[in-house]
């Protein structure tokens, strides 16, 4: 197969939803239509279903289940169809936003009965940043939901997104019959089911067919041909220019755990969906075509044997052909590597791979060479954008409780941060350190890591900041007498940028009144004239 068919034969793409609305089954369920596995409940949930917060290995078990299942591949039609998994609860939200920078589209799941919720919300606008091409499949059908205009209406507001149904339900919860498939005039008949891999679709010439009748009842089908006219008199037809945008996203309703209405989606998906995009860089656009290889890192793993400290590192490639064992330059530390057993990853297994294509993403073991957006390149030297770190949502100051073990904390701290798992900010004078993440979670796995992998025990002190901003300035001069001036709430991130750290919202608006020559940032990624290509909405629109 040549490398263009390679590249033309994947799609990479997330599953994102709020926790409990169906994320997992329905992997599994793509996973058994793509035959990657034979029997239900082969597919480990990745929810951190305890939120307590005291079963430290529990947690750590349960993200190790997660690497397994990171990344699953499977093939469908004639295509190679790799699913990158997101955490869903929400304390590894930061994990999920990355993942986010290597997926080229989304499905997202809606339960029916709860409708759009704020962890979809939230990773949604990450979406919008970058103008994902989004899928939004409306889940559990076969329970009392809501109305699905409302449904339709919901996403269109809360998602700010178009949506252009593809399928349509015929009644619902325990009168359940089925969907109409709008583009294939077909219909297909609910039957519950938990292990069907198939569904009963039957082609119908039109509406008025007495098939429908007969299997819906008049009822039913009377209301099916009435929805069916609103919604052809209401929206346009699907047009995938416009699904590629990122402006507009098919919906389709089902019910996961039956395995049923999810093939419309995915045949509509693999028709759709885009091939793997390239990327934007600091210095140009790299293309998939591109022969030359570069690939860059969204999501960096610990090893859970503490007797290993070897983490493995999730690269996605951006264009050209990986292939093991070859020397490959790492942008940042100027230094030449080659990786002897590259991993990809299938279900639960790991297996060693020859080479990889774009849209792909191979696991690298790494012994600490890597941080979250490194870049891999077969020696040009550039920065892949668009994978910016997000303002956290709470912060706290690192205490050292153990003076002899200085050493040992900080190197933790930094690695730890490194993986993405907490983002890192220090003050000077003084190295004061403050961590900030999106969950109280993560605290107490970073307290309890450190002391495990690192021997350096500490606290967290709470402080009373609530966002960060990275700040710039046209004038250097305003800038530093803004740092002077807030001295106290000014640090710097891992990479050397100036950071603001703001005790509440309504202070920053105040801030950003009274100092209209700073600009202040909600993400690492300052507004450029590229970032303005790729949709970044600047703070504040
Ligand atoms: P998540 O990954 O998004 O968090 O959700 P997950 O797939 O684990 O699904 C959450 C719950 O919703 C599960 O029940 C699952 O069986 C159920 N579910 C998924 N799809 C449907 C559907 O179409 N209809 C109905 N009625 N339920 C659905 P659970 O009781 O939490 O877990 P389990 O014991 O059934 O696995």
């Amino acid at each position: 197969m040549t490398f263009t068919e390679e590249l033309h034969k994947r799609k990479t793409f997330g599953i994102i939803a709020h926790p409990d609305a169906g994320k997992t089954t329905l992997t599994e369920k793509l996973l058994l239509f793509g035959g990657a596995i034979q029997t239900a409940g082969a597919v480990k949930s990745n929810k951190i279903k305890k939120a307590t917060t005291s079963d430290f290995m529990e947690i750590e078990k349960q993200r190790g289940i997660s690497v397994a299942t990171s990344v699953m591949t499977f093939h469908y039609r004639d295509k190679l169809i790799n699913i990158l998994d997101t955490p869903g609860h929400k304390d590894f939200a930061e994990d999920t936003y990355r993942t986010l920078t290597a997926v080229d589209s989304v499905i997202i799941v809606v339960d029916s009965v709860k409708g759009v919720e704020e962890q979809t919300r939230k990773l949604m606008e990450v979406c919008a940043m970058r103008k994902t091409p989004v899928i939004v499949f409306v889940n559990k059908l076969d329970r009392e939901g809501r109305d699905p205009f409302d449904l339709l209406d919901e996403v269109e507001k809360e998602l700010h997104i178009r949506t252009r149904p593809l399928t349509w339900p015929i009644n619902r919860g325990s009168l359940f019959k089925g969907v109409y498939d709008l583009a294939n005039k077909s219909l297909n008949l609910f039957k519950a089911s938990t292990t069907r891999v198939a569904d009963d679709v039957v082609a119908i010439s039109d509406l008025n067919d007495p098939y429908v009748d007969q299997h819906c009842g008049k009822t039913d089908a009377d209301k099916l041909r009435e929805d069916v006219e609103m919604i052809e008199g209401v929206y346009d037809p699907f047009d995938r220019e416009e699904y590629l945008k990122g402006n507009l996203a098919p919906v389709f309703f089902g019910s996961a755990v039956n395995s049923f209405g999810i093939q419309e989606m995915l045949d509509t998906f693999v028709d759709i969906a885009p091939t793997p995009q390239g990327r934007e860089s600091d210095k140009r656009f790299i293309e998939p075509e591109e022969p030359k290889m570069t690939g860059f890192i969204f999501k960096i793993h610990a090893n859970l044997d503490p007797k290993h400290r070897d983490r493995i590192a999730f690269m996605r490639i951006v264009s050209g052909k990986f292939e093991r064992g070859k020397y490959y330059h790492h942008v940042r530390l100027e230094k030449d590597f080659r990786f002897s057993t590259p991993v990809t990853f299938m279900a639960s297994d790991k297996n060693i791979v020859d080479e990889a294509y774009p849209g792909d993403v191979v696991g690298l073991y790494d012994t600490g060479n890597f941080k979250i957006a490194d870049v891999l390149t077969e020696g040009e030297d550039f920065q892949i954008r668009g994978i910016p770190a997000f303002s956290p949502e709470i912060f706290k100051e690192l205490i050292n409780t153990d003076p002899m073990k200085a050493k040992q904390l900080e190197k933790g701290i930094s690695q730890l941060t490194d993986e993405g798992v907490a983002q890192l900010f220090t003050q000077q004078p003084g190295n004061r350190k403050f961590v900030g993440t999106v969950g109280e979670l993560q605290f107490e796995v970073i307290q309890y890591r450190l002391l495990h992998e690192y021997g350096a025990s500490c606290r967290f002190q709470p402080i009373s900041m609530t966002r960060a901003c990275w700040l710039r300035a046209k004038d250097p001069q305003k800038l530093e007498e803004f740092i002077r001036f807030k001295q106290t709430s000014i640090v710097n991130d891992k990479d050397g940028n100036i950071v603001y750290l703001a005790p509440s919202d309504w202070f920053l608006k105040m801030e950003r009144e009274n100092n209209p020559d700073i600009e202040f940032h909600f993400n690492s990624e300052f507004k450029t004239e590229r970032n303005d290509a790729m949709g970044y909405v600047p703070y504040g629109k």
